[in-house]
């Protein structure tokens, strides 16, 4: 199954709208077509209609790093599906360690987002982790699959088709340590499986799972060469447009690898 690659820059709580815009405008000076692959930025809120309108007809899609799971309503401080769409994003980012860990977010909480957010066609891009006690304790594959499970409990296999899982070990995130590529490759062939007896074999195979946590112009090959690895979701290295488009080049030459190419 030949799954179409993603390169995604969280940018967190990082860069103004007048350092967005001159990130934007660096970036597309340099920007060509790439084989194989999406490239998505996820900006603050705040940076995503002045990103919208300066990468309009080009191939760099946005996305938000938070949503709400209601429509409407009294929420103060929070932002809906609708006004994201309304902002030109494609994909959402949700259950990011740093909300589930520092915003006390649960996986239940987690579920409905996901779940509004395929009712309004926006990719949700899900995270999912463990910490570095939890690995220790061999507790791996029960934490993501807990994550996992609540993260896609109410969608049908229709809606799961449109989903993002980004697989990023909490002690690898901003920490200069990333996972080994096989390691990943395990937890996300792992992950795989899990999506296969929820929503079939078919639609899980469809399904792009990512790896984050460290992810640099100098591993991102060794990563998305894996079988199951379809890309990456990068925090750090994203935010200086030359290394983020290196990420993006070598993204393509493990495409290009992986279709049988060079
Ligand atoms: P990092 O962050 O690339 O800086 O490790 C990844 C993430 O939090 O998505």
């Amino acid at each position: 199954m030949n799954r179409t690659l993603i390169a995604a820059g969280n940018w967190k709580m990082h860069k103004t709208i007048g350092e967005a815009s001159a990130y934007a405008e660096a970036f597309l000076a340099r920007m060509r077509e790439f084989q194989g692959l999406e490239v998505v930025i996820c900006p603050p809120f705040t940076a995503l209609p002045v990103l919208r309108d300066q990468f309009y007809q080009t191939p760099v899609r946005l996305g938000a790093q938070n949503v709400h799971w209601e429509i409407q309503g009294a929420f103060t401080g929070e932002i809906s599906a609708p006004m994201l769409q309304e902002l030109g994003c494609r994909y959402v980012i949700v259950g990011h360690s740093e909300r589930r860990h520092i915003f006390r977010e649960t996986s239940e909480e987690v579920g409905w987002k996901v779940k509004t957010l395929c009712s309004f066609h926006l990719s949700p891009i899900l995270c999912v982790g463990e910490t570095l006690s939890e690995r220790e304790a061999g507790k791996t594959r029960e934490v993501v699959q807990e994550q996992l499970l609540q993260g896609v409990a109410h969608l049908t296999p229709e809606e799961a088709q449109s989903l993002v899982i980004a697989y990023e070990p909490v002690w690898a995130i901003g920490t200069g340590r990333a996972s080994t590529p096989q390691d990943a490759e395990e937890v996300i062939r792992f992950i795989r499986e899990e999506l296969a007896s929820r929503f079939g074999q078919e639609v899980a195979s469809g399904i792009r799972i990512l790896y984050g946590g460290s992810v640099a112009p100098e591993n991102v090959f060794d990563f998305v060469v894996q079988e199951n690895i379809d890309g990456t979701l990068v925090g750090g290295a994203s935010l200086d447009p030359g290394k983020f488009l290196k990420i993006v080049e070598e993204t393509e030459r493990a495409f290009l690898r992986k279709s049988g190419g060079a």
